[in-house]
């Protein structure tokens, strides 16, 4: 998968990139991470990015021009790239939507500035929007890295084992079981007995019905959608009639 990044501070980018996971994805050629200064794409002699906004008030707007171009430039004769910007008004990064962009073989991610971009940015070749969360950040970099993180490590052969992101949070609808290693008793604190005795169907039932009593407890909201079995679902009614879960 190539990811281009439109960015007026590339720099931000290195530690990220290449470090860990993503910097072995980019050896293994699994992933093509590009950096492209938006700056690059000016044509007078300052390399003005930006301006003041039509009608007053505070801020300044990212012009048209050079983030037009720079994608233009970018995406080449290609189509069908999506050309995502990162902003806080975009529809709000989960999962499912890093997996949905895992698919294509291309990404174009524009990140912002300053008070945003020029509305025409948006109706010439933005074909997505997209925000990590309800918070303003001081700019799309940060929401690029995730991202590129989240769907990255959902590209085939990125993660070690193969199952690693399909048993993640959020990939099942639930959160995560508790997970333990060497020592079996630490402080007191022993590992739960089912999973030293090796029955893999009571280790597997056993993390199911944690992972509901979790996701029950910290984000109950999860569980209208989860595929629970009806087994499953009883163990719910159960955990429903003995505790309430924690409120935000
Ligand atoms: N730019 C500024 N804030 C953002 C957010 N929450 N998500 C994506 N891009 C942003």
């Amino acid at each position: 998968m190539q990811i281009d990044i439109l960015t007026l501070f590339p720099a931000m980018f290195e530690g990220p990139f290449s470090e860990s996971i993503l910097k072995r994805a980019q050896e293994k050629q699994l992933l093509s991470l590009r950096l492209h200064d938006i700056r690059n794409y000016t044509t007078d002699k300052h390399r003005t990015v930006d301006d003041t906004p039509y009608g007053g008030g505070g801020g300044m707007v990212m012009m048209p021009g050079p983030l037009i171009e720079a994608v233009e430039a970018v995406r080449g004769p290609e189509r069908g790239v999506p050309v995502i910007l990162l902003t806080p008004q975009g529809r709000i990064f989960t999962q499912r939507v890093a997996q949905e962009l895992a698919q294509h073989p291309r990404l174009i991610l524009i990140c912002g500035r300053y008070e945003g971009v020029d509305e025409r940015v948006r109706q010439t070749v933005v074909t997505d929007e997209i925000s990590i969360g309800d918070y303003v950040l001081t700019g799309g970099e940060l929401a690029a890295m995730v991202v590129v993180d989240a769907v990255a490590r959902l590209i085939p052969g990125v993660l070690g084992a193969r199952w690693a992101a399909e048993e993640d949070s959020h990939a099942m609808g639930l959160l995560e079981y508790p997970h333990y290693t060497r020592p079996p008793e630490y402080r007191g604190l022993a590992v739960p007995d089912v999973l030293l005795r090796g029955d893999h169907a009571a280790i597997e039932r056993w993390r199911r019905r944690e992972a509901i009593r979790r996701t029950w407890q910290r984000r109950p909201d999860l569980l209208l959608t989860a595929q629970l079995s009806d087994d499953e679902r009883w163990f719910l009614a159960e955990l429903a009639e003995q505790d309430a879960p924690m409120l935000v």
